[in-house]
């Protein structure tokens, strides 16, 4: 076979024990060749962890809970096994070729930022720290000469759309969206939806906090935020578009009329596979589109009435500053108070919006780490108190 990976590449996975960090493992099982596991990291799935360790034989892992610790060690002597929060930067910190950041939520944040100061090249699934401290991630991995990567699929499908294109001419880009579970509904009958259904995508298969926000069309806002980073774009010059088949990923409008779409089978270890091969790519499928699906794609514009998250968050981009780190603190907030059974579905967007309002911080031009993680901690407070008002009414 040919191969055409000019050299095997190290790679840390961040959440191997999540959908993501699942997919990639299969990535790397389907191209031993090209990869090679140095570094494993998971939180509560230590079962599925030893598997990992015992298939894919890391040399670093890092957990948790360092009760963990003993029996790990036990069983795989030569492992070195990082704990708690430190950990999770410690494993960051390994040069490899790429980190895949594959952890859900702001947690990720700092081990993020360590990566890219170790000046790891990163694959980026974990979009929320992106949103809550764009221009800190962007400006380090500038500062260091590391690219960022999109895991995304949208963004994946631009990032390939603008390959050799001045983005100067870009017009406008499209994410497209499936419009999840419950596009079909009326506003009354979001009203009573449950997590059990909200969980249940129709095309894709994913962790539990994305699969919400999907639901809600939060996770389209998070993307816009997450291009506007990305990308270097401004707020106007990024639209949503509703694609029920979600075969098209993403399309660039460029400024003299011309359109590119980028189209792929619903799986993400397509792109995880281009963001561990960029910028080159494997000779071999991991599947294949069949072009007689490509008969009825359909597209419309979101009902942003009846999913007022993804208009939430669209102002969120246009003012700037620390809103985005507030909505998406919030938001991590309310999406859990859900899966618990606290607050409904609709809920969401209103404990999103008064804790919006409560804290309308918007200047952050130059603002620090220490900055950021004190507003998501003051800010979660600020809705777990939404919520109790609201529950206990
Ligand atoms: N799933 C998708 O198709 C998809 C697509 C695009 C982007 N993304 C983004 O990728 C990220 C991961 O999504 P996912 O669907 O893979 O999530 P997931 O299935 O819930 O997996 C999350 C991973 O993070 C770990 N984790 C959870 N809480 C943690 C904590 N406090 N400290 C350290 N690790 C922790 C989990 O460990 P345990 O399992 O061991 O508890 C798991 O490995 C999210 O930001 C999501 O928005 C996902």
């Amino acid at each position: 076979m040919q191969s055409h990976l000019t050299q095997q590449k190290k790679i840390t996975i961040l959440g191997s024990t999540g959908s993501i960090g699942r997919s990639a493992l299969e990535v790397i099982r389907s191209f031993p060749e090209y990869f090679q596991v140095v570094g494993l990291s998971a939180y509560s799935n230590i079962d599925l962890l030893k598997k990992q360790i015992r298939e894919f034989k890391p040399q670093y892992i890092a957990v948790f809970d360092t009760k963990h610790i003993q029996d790990l060690q036990h069983e795989f002597k030569n492992l070195t096994i990082y704990s708690g929060k430190e950990g999770l930067k410690q494993i960051s910190s390994i040069k490899v070729d790429i980190v895949l950041c594959a952890i859900v939520g702001a947690v990720g944040l700092e081990p993020l930022l360590t990566a890219i100061e170790s000046q790891n090249d990163i694959a980026l699934a974990n979009k929320e720290p992106l949103v809550m401290a764009g221009r800190l991630i962007t400006q380090k991995a500038n500062a260091h000469s590391v690219k960022l990567i999109p895991v995304d699929s949208e963004h994946s499908a631009i990032f390939q759309c603008l390959i050799g294109q001045d983005i100067n001419t870009v017009e406008k880009i499209y994410l497209t969206a499936s419009g999840g579970p419950f596009y079909n509904k009326s506003i009354k009958e979001l009203e009573e939806v449950t997590p059990q259904e909200a969980i249940k995508h129709p095309t894709w298969s994913m962790g539990k906090k994305i699969s919400v926000d999907s639901a809600t069309l939060m996770n389209k806002g998070l993307e816009i935020i997450e291009a506007i980073w990305l990308f270097g774009l401004t707020e106007d010059k990024v639209d949503v578009v509703i694609h029920p088949q979600s075969i098209i990923h993403g399309l660039v409008e460029f400024s003299d009329g011309n359109m590119l779409a980028h189209l792929g089978p619903t799986d993400m270890k397509l792109p995880i596979l281009f963001s561990f091969t960029y910028p080159e790519r494997v000779f071999r499928p991991l599947k294949r589109i069949n072009i007689k699906e490509l008969s009825n794609l359909s597209f419309d514009y979101p009902d942003e009435n009846k999913f007022p998250c993804l208009k939430l968050a669209r102002t969120v981009a246009k003012k700037g500053g620390l809103q985005p780190t507030v909505l998406n603190a919030s938001n991590e907030v309310a999406v859990q108070s859900f899966c618990e059974g606290k607050i409904r579905f609709t809920d969401i967007y209103r404990i999103v919006e008064k804790t919006l309002e409560e804290n309308s911080y918007t200047n952050c031009n130059d603002c620090n780490l220490e900055i950021i993680l004190s507003i998501d901690q003051e800010v979660r407070k600020k809705s777990i108190e939404i919520i109790k008002k609201l529950t206990s009414r």
